[in-house]
């Protein structure tokens, strides 16, 4: 953010403890994802490594291999992505695709001078109907090798094959991104520099149709929760340079044929480098390898979409601008950069509705209530010294046809205070909603929570010292819906509560560089009936308690 949290850089001094050849083994808290079967079908056991490689120069230059399906009948496909890296590195993000389909998007760990790894492993079964055709493989992993940033990412990606599910999943799967597999390249757009506009054609036996949304801020929107009003980036330009702008307000819009097919408030991710690295080594944040997916469900937008026209799909991103007076309005663009893709995942049946040609569903989008605050304190000789600011934001939206309506119903608030001259900052933000399709055979519901408080205090005295506290949560109760959710990880019920607070403590002068950290991280959840929980109590590098003894 401010000062580019990414330069945060560990140095790895604090792994007395460990021997100086094992790596450091860091990793997400997540519900565990079954073996593969121990059947006897005929894919037990089939495994592909998809991805062998160590990412150095690898900016712009993402990896490519060609798949070809195993020989025998599979309904699931399991991943298991294991890393490792040594040396210093800034958090790098990763998007996996099937020829232009995002399939995965995660993050990297930074690596220590004694070296660390980390497995992540993954259902992609969601994606059936791409896994059984010869697809061309990107893995867009880009690095960057300097004399200073020395961790290569060291990269196995194997793929595993079986039969066991029954879980139905899509039928077809079709890209909102740039398609630029052809050229060898990743297919993510850049937002707002690039027109995400992609035209489709539905087959007419589609029965229902969901789209995912991957949308992730990087640069000057890598912490866009904590950004202030456009009007006060300059507050504090003496002390700590350019604030970020468009309010720390986000909303992702999906455009169907121009007319908003639904939104999705975004969770607060923050990566391995994020606020101070001290929280996130060797427990990363929540859903940093895995980045979830929301999905709109876009089945009440069948009854326009089957008449073997070609319709438009478009992802745009804004923050929101605040007048003088206090009125808000959507900024309709955003910072650099967002890196953006969505997926439409059809469901095709025997006897596919017929509708009069081109009906276009019922939207009943009433505009959004926001409130924002802002105060700017100055100190005695007249200089900016405290700004507080809030934004409140409710919405709710519903597209309904014959049989389905799908609806959204979302509150948000931020409030955010500078002082010290801008060195000390803290949001407390709370973004909460639920989705919910009725109608047909699997009607739907989604309810989030998404809480954070952080607090960074800067010092510049003598170099860079960064102190730094947070907490933070997602919270999902889901129903199921057909298939595997990209966003709940499932394809059954889901009732999660995950939690993480810490301090960290960063001190980097003209010789040297430390990095402290606590984290205690509480996970619960029941996924398709299965419960998983976990408590990890991590501090300065080392697991202290882990109620999971198979860790
Ligand atoms: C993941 O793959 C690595 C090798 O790439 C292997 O050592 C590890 O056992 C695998 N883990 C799981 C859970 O499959
Ligand atoms: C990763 O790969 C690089 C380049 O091939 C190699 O020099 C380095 O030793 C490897 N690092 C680890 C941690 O395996
Ligand atoms: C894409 O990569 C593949 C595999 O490395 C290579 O065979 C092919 O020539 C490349 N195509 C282009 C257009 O660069
Ligand atoms: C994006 O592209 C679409 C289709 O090509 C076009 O209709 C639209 O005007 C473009 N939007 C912008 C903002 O350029
Ligand atoms: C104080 O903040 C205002 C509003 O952001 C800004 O225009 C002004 O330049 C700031 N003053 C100083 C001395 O930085
Ligand atoms: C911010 O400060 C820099 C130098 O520190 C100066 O060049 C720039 O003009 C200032 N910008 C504003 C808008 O005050
Ligand atoms: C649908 O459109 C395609 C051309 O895009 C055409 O070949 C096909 O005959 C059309 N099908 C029907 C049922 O009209
Ligand atoms: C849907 O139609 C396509 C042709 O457009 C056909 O290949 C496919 O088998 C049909 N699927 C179902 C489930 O009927
Ligand atoms: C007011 O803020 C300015 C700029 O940050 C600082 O130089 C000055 O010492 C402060 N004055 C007082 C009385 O704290
Ligand atoms: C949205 O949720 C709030 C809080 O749960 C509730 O009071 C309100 O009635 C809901 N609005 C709609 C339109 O569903
Ligand atoms: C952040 O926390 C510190 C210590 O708890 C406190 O002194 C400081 O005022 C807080 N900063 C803000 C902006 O609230
Ligand atoms: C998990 O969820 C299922 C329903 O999906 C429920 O029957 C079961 O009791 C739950 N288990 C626990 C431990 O809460």
């Amino acid at each position: 953010m401010r000062l580019s949290f990414c330069a945060v850089l560990w140095l790895g001094l604090l792994l007395g403890q460990r021997s100086a050849y094992a790596l450091l083994e860091v990793f997400q808290v997540y519900q565990p994802v079954p073996d593969a079967g121990t059947g006897n079908d005929q894919c037990a056991g089939v495994e592909l490594v998809l991805v062998d490689h160590d990412f150095g120069y690898s900016y712009g230059l993402p990896y490519v291999n060609f798949y070809e399906p195993p020989p025998c009948t599979f309904d699931t496909v399991r991943i298991n992505l294991t890393v490792t890296s040594m040396g210093r590195q800034y958090d790098r993000l990763a998007i996996l695709y099937l020829g232009d389909v995002e399939i995965w998007r995660t993050s990297t760990a930074e690596p220590t001078s004694n070296g660390i790894a980390w497995t992540y492993v993954k259902d992609m079964s969601q994606f059936n109907a791409l896994w059984k055709e010869k697809q061309k493989i990107i893995f867009d992993l880009g690095n960057i090798i300097t004399d200073v940033y020395t961790g290569y990412y060291n990269t196995t990606l194997t793929a595993y094959f079986s039969y066991e599910s029954n879980v139905k999943t899509p039928d077809a799967i079709l890209p909102i991104s740039a398609r630029r597999s052809a050229q060898n390249s990743s297919s993510d757009f850049e937002f707002p520099s690039e027109n995400t506009t992609v035209l489709h054609q539905i087959p007419s036996n589609t029965t229902r149709a969901v789209v995912s949304i991957a949308a992730t801020g990087q640069s000057t929107e890598e912490f866009w929760w904590s950004n202030v009003f456009t009007s006060d980036s300059w507050s504090f330009n003496n002390t700590i340079g350019e604030l970020y702008g468009y309010t720390p307000f986000r909303e992702i819009q999906l455009y169907i044929d121009g007319l908003l097919a639904g939104v999705v408030w975004p969770f607060p991710i923050i990566f391995t480098g994020g606020v101070a690295p001290g929280f996130w080594r060797p427990i990363v944040g929540i859903d940093a390898f895995d980045l979830r997916q929301p999905e709109i469900d876009i089945t009440p937008w069948l009854s326009m979409l089957l008449d073997n026209e070609t319709h438009s799909f478009e992802i745009r991103i804004t923050g929101l601008d605040v007048a003088e007076d206090g009125t808000v309005t959507f900024s309709n663009t955003v910072g650099s950069y967002w890196v953006v893709t969505g997926t439409i995942f059809l469901y095709m049946g025997e006897s596919a509705q017929r509708y009069s040609p081109s009906f276009v569903p019922k939207i009943t989008a009433p505009p959004p209530k926001f409130t924002a605050t802002r105060d700017l304190l100055q100190n005695v000789s007249g200089d900016n010294e405290t700004l507080t600011y809030s934004i409140t934001a409710e919405r709710t939206y519903t597209v309904q046809s014959f049989d389905y309506a799908w609806s959204q119903n979302l509150s948000y608030s931020n409030y955010g205070i500078l002082n010290s001259q801008g060195l000390s900052q803290s949001n407390l933000q709370h973004t909460s909603g639920r989705n919910q399709l009725t109608g047909g055979k699997s009607p739907n519901e989604v309810a989030f929570d998404y809480p954070l408080v952080c607090n960074q205090t800067y010092n510049l005295d003598d170099g860079l010292s960064i102190s730094a506290w947070l907490r933070r949560g997602l919270d999902i109760e889901a129903t199921g819906g057909l298939g595997i959710s990209t966003y709940t990880l499932t394809s059954g019920a889901l009732d999660l509560h995950t939690e993480q607070q810490g301090t960290a403590f960063y001190q980097s002068t003209s010789e040297d560089s430390v990095s402290y950290g606590e984290t205690k991280d509480v996970f619960d959840s029941n996924a398709s009936g299965v419960s998983y929980s976990r408590k990890v109590h991590a501090v300065n590098s080392s697991v202290v308690y882990d109620s999971d003894s198979r860790h």
